[in-house]
């Protein structure tokens, strides 16, 4: 979970002839947060080369790092222009504005071409406004803001997992973005807890969202952690605690 894909599964699966294409979060990916490093981004090109297909990089949390200096992008390492970059203000900004860009590499003018027949026009005003802010600097103040708040209510975030949660909760440590990922006990359902959290008012992302097959996952959610703390969040943790612990207690009843 920490470096993201497995390159050996990824073979495995171009081996079988069947991938026609790759999609991925390389940084700070959703649901989990991972962050692949450099060495592996230019393992996974070499490896496209090799089995000549594409990827499409969704690279929509790369600006939000707590530390250091972004990551790098694969389209960085792109030797044989396969990869199709794709970014957004979405995280960044507001996901209303509907601002993103696209580096499609070698399969840049069909983009455009079929972006013309879907979608002739896009709005010019939200376009022209975050133009605007890029280049008046503000988009970088803001920035150098966003990851500040965000790092920090990943912090609390995780903080308030260790106070209210099981101890068997175990949980990821994402170096950005804004996804926490938890994990409890086998048998555990999260589908359970996201109902009755949501009878009282609190929303996670119950694992099996983000199932390929739709059955997997089913002891993981994901907690949004872009939210800015207070008090109310605070009682939702505490809620979200209160209510795994139960379900837990209960499972240990029931298997005693
Ligand atoms: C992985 C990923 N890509 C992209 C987006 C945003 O898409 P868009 O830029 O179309 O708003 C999200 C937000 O939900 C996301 O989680």
């Amino acid at each position: 979970p920490r470096d993201g894909i497995s390159l050996p599964h990824l073979e495995e699966a171009l081996q079988t002839g069947e991938v026609k294409v790759v999609l991925l979060v390389s940084n700070f990916s959703n649901p989990l947060g991972s962050c692949m490093d450099d060495a592996k981004k230019k393992r996974l090109v070499d490896l496209l080369n090799r089995y000549n297909r594409p990827l499409i990089e969704d690279d929509v949390y790369g600006e939000i790092y707590f530390a250091g200096h972004r990551p790098k992008a694969i389209k960085a390492f792109d030797s044989e222009n396969r990869v199709l970059y794709c970014a957004s203000v979405s995280k960044t900004l507001s996901p209303g504005l509907r601002v993103g860009w696209c580096a499609g590499g070698r399969y840049h003018p069909d983009i455009a071409r079929m972006k013309s027949i879907l979608n002739q026009n896009t709005a010019m005003a939200p376009q022209l406004t975050v133009a605007a802010f890029l280049a008046n600097g503000g988009y970088d103040r803001h920035l150098r803001h966003l990851r500040r708040a965000y790092c920090d209510q990943m912090l609390r975030m995780q903080q308030a997992v260790r106070a209210y949660f099981p101890a068997e909760t175990c949980m990821t440590r994402p170096t950005g973005g804004h996804v926490l990922w938890l994990e409890m006990p086998e048998g555990f359902d999260s589908i359970r807890l996201y109902q009755e959290a949501l009878g009282q008012g609190v929303a996670i992302a119950p694992g099996v969202m983000f199932s390929a097959s739709g059955q997997g996952y089913g002891n993981c959610f994901r907690l949004n952690t872009a939210v800015p703390w207070s008090d109310t969040v605070d009682a939702a943790m505490q809620t979200l605690g209160k209510l795994a612990k139960k379900q837990l207690a209960e499972n240990f009843l029931r298997e005693e």
